[in-house]
């Protein structure tokens, strides 16, 4: 097929929001409710992705670059309407146009395939669905869609209609163009609207027809209580789709994901387990019960948890273990390492089959720099050690437990940083006969 591209409105306010936060930018699945539409559209290989950004524009071009690096990011500096923020986009190429709303997020990529294909027989493919509310209405003439009414120009007759108007369009981008440049602000709310193109099509003689989809992939968010049940949907979608692909869930309803998580097959995933953004988890892996996981990888074979905490940039290598009250950041562990229990490992390298003993820290802070700590393959760190980066333990070292470890310790050596112990016979009964003492005055 031709090359396609796609335009995402996204510079409305979203007032009813009552936010600061741009309302494209409203966290759905732990990523901007505009990366939903974004990933959508990239199903379709687009050659090009243009946003049409307005209100936040600033925070909404972060986000959409974000998303995808190569997007161009266009200015509506007025709401003026669909069809003046589509004029916004303008330029020239060949092949179709697809228009996507920002806060339009589960159109599915087969739907657009199909609207694609649909070109195949229409100038201009509009997509319905079968609903009531206040979307505009599609007025068909048989296969042939004749003209969209907005709901407020709309007679009481043609809000009776229930084939209503999702929005998205796809049209060949030259001819997009053109038509929306024709289109006049003479309606009920003044505005430039997109859906007119159909009658301006219609009338130079070309077709424009309708593909439908279910209502759930048009569902638009514009108020808080719209965005909860819109998390809720993705949820839903989300969880049927890991079982689907093999994913053990032992109480789906429990586990949240994020757009961008990506679980193998026969990996399992406890009760209670949020995915952040940027998770992926390789086969036969397993999440236990209460894991907060973000920005993390996982290979096969590694278990987590319960009550871990994964974040940005830790990668587990095969069969790692990482136990319970863990906290890893941007940190490599490679395969076979164990932090079995009450630990943070920060900025740091552990190389394969190193055990790290429970309540180890990495002292990766000094108030305002970080530090790195690399430790060797097979080393054995003590309970409750202090690494005081930056520092380096040799492959086969050793750390004594409740050492404080400030001084690289090389290979195959045993490092012990406390003080020594002091031992005094009888004097735990003394010192409580003392306190008793003290207490009766
Ligand atoms: C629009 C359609 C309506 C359809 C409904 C489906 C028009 C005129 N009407 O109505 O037929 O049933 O969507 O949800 O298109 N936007 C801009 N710049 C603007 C105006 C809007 O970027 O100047 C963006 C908004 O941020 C939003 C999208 O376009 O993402 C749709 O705009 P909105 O004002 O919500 O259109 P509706 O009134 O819902
Ligand atoms: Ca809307």
């Amino acid at each position: 097929m031709a090359d396609v591209s796609l335009i995402v409105l996204a510079a409305g306010m979203g007032s009813r929001m009552n936010s600061d936060l741009p309302k494209v930018l409203h966290p759905l699945g732990g990523v901007p409710m505009l990366h939903h539409a974004m990933s959508a559209g990239r199903a379709l290989d687009p050659a090009r992705t243009v946003v049409v950004a307005g209100h936040g524009a600033d925070r909404v071009t972060k986000a959409a670059l974000a998303f995808d690096p190569d997007a161009t990011v266009v200015l509506q500096e007025e709401q003026l309407g669909t069809a003046h923020a589509v004029a916004q986009a303008r330029f020239d190429a060949p092949g179709d146009a697809v228009v996507l709303y920002g806060d339009t997020p589960f159109i599915t990529a087969e739907t657009l395939e199909a609207m694609r294909e649909a070109r195949s027989r229409h100038a201009v493919v509009v997509l319905g669905f079968h609903g009531e509310g206040r979307y505009g209405r599609l007025i068909m003439d048989g296969d042939e869609l004749e003209r969209i009414v907005e709901f407020k120009d709309a007679t009481e007759d043609q809000r009776a209609i229930t084939l209503c108007n999702s929005g998205v369009v796809c049209c060949d981008a030259r001819l997009l163009f053109d038509l929306v440049s024709a289109v006049e602000n003479d309606n009920a709310a003044g505005e430039y609207y997109l859906p007119d193109i159909v009658e301006i099509a219609r009338a130079r003689g070309l077709s424009a027809g309708v593909v439908t989809c279910d209502i759930s992939e048009t569902l638009g968010i514009n108020t808080r209580a719209e965005l909860a049940a819109a998390e809720s949907v993705f949820q839903a979608r989300a969880r049927a789709e890991a079982l689907e692909n093999g994913v053990t869930l032992t109480a789906p309803d429990t586990v949240f994901f994020a757009l961008d998580t990506v679980i193998g097959r026969d990996a399992v995933v406890g009760p209670n387990v949020v995915f952040g953004p940027g998770v992926t988890v390789e086969s036969e892996a397993e999440i236990r019960a209460f894991c907060h996981l973000e920005g993390c990888h996982i290979s096969r074979g590694a278990t987590v948890g319960p009550f871990a905490r994964l974040r940005p940039g830790a990668e587990l290598a095969e069969d790692v273990h990482v136990g319970n009250f863990v906290e890893i950041k941007n940190a490599v562990l490679d395969e076979g390492v164990k932090v079995g229990h009450l630990t943070y490992i920060g900025d740091a390298h552990v190389g394969e089959k190193t055990n790290i003993g429970a309540g180890t820290i990495t002292c990766n802070y000094d108030g305002v720099n970080k530090h790195r700590t690399e430790i060797g393959p097979r080393a054995f760190i003590g309970s409750n050690t202090m690494l005081v980066a930056p520092v380096k333990i040799g492959r086969d070292a050793m750390t004594g437990s409740g050492s404080i470890i400030t001084e690289d310790v090389p290979a195959e050596a045993l490092a012990i940083g406390r003080a020594r112990q002091v031992t005094k016979p009888g004097m735990a009964v003394r010192l409580m006969d003392l306190f008793l003492a003290k207490k009766k005055g």
